[in-house]
């Protein structure tokens, strides 16, 4: 069996970015008769990440709430998959520590995303809490914990899963075979999705103004709204060029993402941006259009996502369990 593992911070609303370069692939993986088992594929609002900047206690919750909803209406069936929430199953802080005892503080500060979000933090006089540059050691106990074959995410944790490795191959050296030693998959397309308004940084669900943001639950209105307005690059030819053209190569693999299509064979099928902006809107929109309907529907019915959850928690513990019980054992800690 391979164990498939992810998540998914709940410190905004789900962005396009999000869908494409990692919650659609959870889906994809799940129709995988190989995968139906729900033991073998566990995804999860890392809600306690969000508590690593600055929060609102009950926006996390919300947005918690939300997030679940959203992965449940975007195709994760609750028959086939486990769908839980982080603080909900003490394994990941249990095992966490056990990492912090084998990790270095130099190889956390190395982490790209936390030497910006740090800069960032000090920058609004905010203060860079600890969590922050142990994130990354509570994300590999995330995925350690239940013995994790493969990380589907978007190409801006591929630093994080790298670490995960590093952690669980110098645990086992030390203390004997302990942890499966994890490796991260990513999208062929869309792996990062850039900003519409500023397309050489990631379209981030936290960023402040969200006009260059698609949320999944955009109305059709805005979504066409956002992309029409997409920031393209000088010149009119339109070109796959990441480099010189940013901003239409991101339309290019959005539109691509969304049809199947591949991004290179696309660009020459345009002759102006116009066309190709409204080409992308109409797809995007069609996209997102059943995930948002079915989200309208779950929605609605918040215990039965509880329920979801509950149960999921339940059985993520009973996977986690004789894993970190295992750690604590290999690790020197007596047997309780
Ligand atoms: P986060 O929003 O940071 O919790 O990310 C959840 C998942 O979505 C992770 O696997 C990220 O790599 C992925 N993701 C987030 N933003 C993007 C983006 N702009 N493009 C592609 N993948 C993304
Ligand atoms: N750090 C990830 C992000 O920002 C979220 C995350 C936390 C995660 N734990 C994980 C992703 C475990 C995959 C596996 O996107």
């Amino acid at each position: 069996m391979t164990r498939v593992f992810s998540g998914v911070k709940p410190t905004g609303h789900l962005t396009l970015g999000n869908y494409l370069g990692a919650v659609r692939q959870w889906v994809a993986g799940s129709g995988d008769p190989a995968r139906q088992r729900p033991e073998a594929a566990l995804f999860c609002v890392v809600d306690l990440h969000a508590l690593t900047v600055e929060h609102d206690p009950a926006r996390v919750r919300r947005l918690s709430r939300q997030a679940a909803t959203l992965l449940l209406a975007a195709g994760l069936d609750p028959e086939r998959c486990t769908l839980f929430v982080q603080s909900h199953v003490d394994e990941h802080t249990r095992l966490a520590y056990l990492l912090e005892c084998t990790a270095s503080d130099g190889e956390l500060r190395r982490m790209i995303q936390y030497r910006e979000k740090a800069a960032k933090a000090q920058a609004a006089g905010d203060g860079v809490r600890l969590s922050l540059l142990t994130y990354p050691v509570l994300m590999a106990a995330d995925i350690l914990a239940y013995a994790t074959d493969e990380v589907p995410v978007g190409e801006d944790q591929r630093q994080h899963v790298e670490l995960t490795r590093d952690l669980a191959v110098r645990f086992n050296q030390r203390y004997g075979q302990t942890f499966t030693v994890p490796r991260a998959t990513h999208p062929e397309v869309a792996a990062r999705v850039m900003d519409l308004q500023e397309p050489t940084s990631k379209m981030g669900k936290s960023h402040d103004v969200g006009a260059g943001i698609v949320y999944l639950l955009d109305e059709p209105e805005v979504v066409r709204k956002k992309v029409m307005r997409a920031v393209t690059d000088s010149g009119s030819g339109v070109a796959h060029d990441r480099e010189g053209k940013p901003g239409v190569t991101n339309l290019l693999d959005i539109l691509a993402a969304c049809t199947g299509a591949d991004p290179r064979a696309l660009a020459g099928e345009y002759g102006s941006y116009g066309a190709l902006k409204k080409d992308t809107a109409e797809a995007v929109i069609e996209l997102l259009r059943p995930v948002r309907e079915r989200h309208a529907e779950l929605a609605a019915d918040p215990a039965a996502v509880e329920k979801v959850l509950r149960a999921g928690a339940e059985r993520a513990r009973s996977v986690a369990r004789p894993v970190v019980d295992r750690a604590y054992e290999a690790i020197g800690l007596l047997a309780p």
